[in-house]
């Protein structure tokens, strides 16, 4: 049974807030997310954890806003960062350095050196390029890092291809053998304790099978590790927890099924279970409110031309992910095929092809569902459109929690050409 999060009813409120007043009063698009969904996730999760020795570390890139980060710290949740922005944000918003690991294969010296002199928790090192780079830095900060390797399992994690990370072919991680090698010379680095072990294999898997598959492989080497005399402090399990993009249909992995699949691996691990959960705590819980435009009625389709474009949610055009789109107030009438586009100058700028809506017209307001994770997080200003706002609701109450961006706001930085000569 999954947490359900506050369902946003027929009546369209969401976490005690009418959705329908909320967008007479800001102007769409926006994203509104719920408090309670989100907490609702964190505490699902840590009762399905409850007596392993785990913890959470948040997925930064899924939502970066400031007020979610700050959520998290408030439940005591940790962060994943892939960069020196990641850090800087949850830092500002108050998750302690010693709750954060450091993810991602492109980490520069300069990211390596402030997140060294942050203090963090660990690296999650993916190359051995960048293990010779962290002994080097952490020896000339006169400082000790922690790290893991991170294991690219080759398991496929039957998820979308560009967002599949466990497999031989991905730019992710290191085979069990490169890591064995790492292992056998730890001793030679005096800076870097190599204590960990990392594995993630994709996002948005809604099968239980792969996550096994992978922790079983990590479980093997873990023992093997063990038995040569290599003390291990952690086991970072990654994120990839499905959630609902079509309700009624997508069926994710519950979280006792998760839990219950590290404990049947890892349970008998004596170090710390860390977990990396991006989309699953915030996916469900956001919305993206939007207005029709207008209809065109084409020769061969009918187009429904939202307010809200590519450049707000991404994952349409990048994935052909499936969002529920859902009319607040549905006129009475046959549903017809449309296709759910945006204004921007792409064949791309497309939300749905053909799905059955009720009759829309001008005006209209519609959300397009579980957009709090890699919504806000991917959104750009093309074709020069401002950053949208983010609501955070909250039992009743709501708070800007990122004004629309101005004009101002969106070509700060840009200056005329002042000629120079290097
Ligand atoms: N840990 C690592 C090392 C990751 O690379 C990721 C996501 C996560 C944790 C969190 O995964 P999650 O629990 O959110 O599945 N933009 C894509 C998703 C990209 C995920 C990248 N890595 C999308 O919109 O579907």
């Amino acid at each position: 049974q999954q947490p359900d999060p506050p369902r946003i009813d027929a009546d369209a409120w969401f976490d005690g807030v009418d959705l329908r007043e909320l967008a007479a009063r800001y102007p769409t698009p926006f994203y509104a997310y719920s408090a309670n969904a989100i907490r609702t996730r964190i505490r699902g999760l840590q009762q399905a954890l409850a007596g392993l020795n785990y913890a959470i570390c948040y997925a930064v890139k899924a939502n970066s806003n400031l007020a979610v980060l700050q959520l998290m710290a408030a439940e005591g949740v940790g962060a994943d960062i892939v960069s020196s922005g990641e850090l800087w944000r949850s830092l500002h918003a108050g998750i302690p350095a010693q709750r954060i690991v450091f993810s991602g294969v492109g980490k520069t010296e300069q990211e390596m050196a402030e997140a060294l002199a942050a203090g963090i928790q660990r690296f999650n090192v993916e190359s051995a390029d960048e293990l010779e780079a962290l002994e080097r830095l952490a020896s000339s900060l006169h400082v000790t890092a922690h790290a893991a390797v991170r294991i690219n399992p080759d398991v496929d994690a039957l998820t979308h291809a560009k967002i599949s990370t466990g497999k031989a072919e991905n730019k992710f991680g290191v085979s069990i053998a490169e890591a064995r090698r790492w292992f056998a010379r730890a001793g030679s680095m005096h800076h870097v304790k190599l204590d960990g072990l990392h594995v993630h294999i994709g996002s948005q898997m809604l099968s239980v099978a792969p996550i096994r598959e992978a922790l079983a492989r990590v479980a093997a080497f873990w023992r093997e590790l063990e038995a040569a005399g290599h003390a291990l402090n952690s086991i970072d399990v990654g994120g990839g927890l499905g959630v609902r993009y079509r309700y009624g249909h997508d069926e994710p992995v519950t979280p006792e099924a998760y839990a219950s699949a590290i404990r049947d691996h890892l349970g008998a691990f004596k170090g710390r279970i860390l977990l990396e959960p991006g989309r699953y705590l915030v996916g469900e819980a956001g919305v993206l409110l939007t207005r029709v435009v207008r209809i065109k009625q084409g020769d061969t389709h009918r187009f429904v031309v939202l307010d809200a474009a590519m450049n707000d949610l991404l994952r349409p055009s990048l994935y052909d992910a499936w969002h529920d789109i859902v009319p607040l107030v549905p006129r009475p009438g046959p549903s017809q095929a449309c296709d759910i586009v945006g204004p921007v100058c792409e064949t791309g700028d497309t939300f749905a092809r053909g799905r059955m809506l009720p009759p829309l017209e001008a005006g209209d307001l519609v959300m397009i569902r579980t957009s709090g994770a890699y919504g806000s997080s991917m959104s750009s200003t093309y074709n020069s459109r401002p950053l949208v706002a983010e609501l955070l609701l909250d039992e009743g109450r709501h708070a800007i929690v990122r004004r629309r961006q101005t004009f101002e706001d969106m070509i700060a930085g840009e200056q005329p050409a002042r000629w120079e000569t290097v």
